[in-house]
């Protein structure tokens, strides 16, 4: 999903000391059978703030074109904005992805009947011949179009010169206002949610990746994202059981109790989802309040509270900070308990949920999900940041394990024998 859209990624980092610390490994290979799936590595752009998203650059079509697409663990269906001709799009960083009519996908496709299903009964298809969809996001933004199959170039850990043909939306219709008005940073969305249409299900339906995912969005701006288990630790994990979430097609790691400073808040359990399209992480009001008091209470006399158009609640001191370390001592983590076992507490320190603005203040980066129209509780980029986040549809399981995400996606993928 793409809540409020200030975007949304997360971590890694000692899996790949495991990786190149295994000799052994290409001995093991040549006794069994290769394994027939890869591993595909991307470099992300972006940050929190003030981008408030994080990218990849996507080559799509034959002739391969670049396109920047948004990652959302949020929601499934991947989607460019299209000249089919457009109705109504942004004004994208690159020219429009031109759909030529023998890759439109036809109504009776598996795919377009998942993707119906998935967004429920207004979609439907005016004609045999292809697949229309309107899709809406939860911070009312939308994308209306028809599916495409194109190939995708992948920068895979086994080179190969397949280009898989995935579908997609070229969308041609999105809620913009007046045609190309709002500029967009990225030419689209990448859907990486749990549905048939994913373009993880995809590939995992292909036999070209494991259906698991992971990002590690770093607090410096970029991070790298992957598919596949390959660089997934083996070890220092934490690992909670993926939950059934109540409100949709989500990834959750199902209720947590939230405590602050190791306090209680008293707060019931409460359902939470991992969304990288989520710049910032939603509580709903009673949990937001909790926070804010839980703060407000323990805040340091030299801070002040200041109005300041980046966010609703921020402080500033007797000097403008330059970044969230500056004032981190000053506050405490945040604590959620997922009770699934003896370690199943995701930290949330004070650079997980505080951000510094232009003007040296300092915010809160946890916004009332209520006022946004949420019901439930969003984990957006900035708690995921400086770990790695794994999200592993074989297993059924979501992980986390804190680390540098300086590592380049290029490097990532020489490390393979
Ligand atoms: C591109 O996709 C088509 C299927 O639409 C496939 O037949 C073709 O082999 C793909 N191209 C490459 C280079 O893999």
């Amino acid at each position: 999903m793409a809540a409020p859209r200030v975007a949304a990624a997360v971590l890694l980092l000692a899996v790949l000391l495991t990786l190149a610390a295994t000799p052994s490994r290409a001995a093991t290979l040549a006794q069994s059978p290769p394994t027939s799936t890869s591993t595909a590595a991307f470099q992300l752009t972006g940050n929190v703030y003030p981008t408030g998203r994080y990218y990849i650059t996507m080559n799509i079509g034959d002739p391969a074109k670049p396109y920047f697409m948004d990652v959302d663990t949020g929601s499934d269906l991947t989607w460019l904005q299209c000249d089919a001709p457009c109705q109504s799009c942004n004004k994208v960083p690159h020219p429009l992805y031109r759909p030529v009519p023998k890759k439109i996908v036809p109504c009776a496709d598996s795919l377009c009947t998942a993707l119906h299903r998935e967004l429920g009964t207004s979609n439907k298809c005016p004609s045999p011949k292809q697949c229309d969809y309107q899709v809406k996001y939860t911070d009312s933004g939308s994308s209306q179009g028809v599916l495409i199959s194109d190939n995708f170039s992948l920068p895979l850990s086994k080179p190969s010169n397949i280009r898989p043909s995935l579908t997609f939306g070229c969308g041609y219709n999105q809620n913009v206002g007046k045609n190309g008005a709002v500029p967009a940073p990225t030419d689209g969305l990448l859907g990486l949610g749990k549905g048939s249409v994913s373009l993880l299900s995809q590939l995992k339906q292909q036999g070209i990746t494991k259906n698991v995912l992971g990002h590690c969005l770093s607090s410096n701006g970029g991070g790298f994202l992957f598919f596949g288990d390959d660089i997934v630790p083996k070890s220092r994990v934490t690992w909670v059981p993926m939950a059934r979430s109540t409100s949709g097609n989500y990834y959750s790691p199902g209720s947590g109790t939230l405590s602050f400073d190791r306090r209680s808040l008293g707060l019931k359990p409460m359902e939470v989802v991992f969304d990288s399209g989520s710049t910032y992480t939603y509580f709903t009001t009673q949990p937001y309040q909790a926070v804010v008091s839980a703060l407000k209470g323990d805040l340091s006399k030299s801070l002040k509270q200041v109005p300041d158009p980046a966010m609703p609640l921020c402080w500033k001191g007797q000097k403008a900070f330059k970044s969230v370390f500056d004032i981190k001592k000053e506050f405490k983590s945040l604590f959620l308990n997922f009770g699934t076992g003896k370690n199943s507490v995701m930290e949330i320190p004070p650079e997980n949920y505080l951000i510094v603005t232009n003007n040296g203040n300092v915010c809160l980066g946890i916004l009332d999900g209520t006022v946004a129209k949420l019901s439930f509780n969003i984990i957006g980029d900035i708690t995921m940041l400086d770990q790695m986040v794994i999200y592993d549809n074989e297993k059924a399981q979501l992980g986390w394990v804190r680390g540098p995400c300086s590592r380049s996606a290029k490097s990532i993928l020489s490390s393979f024998p």
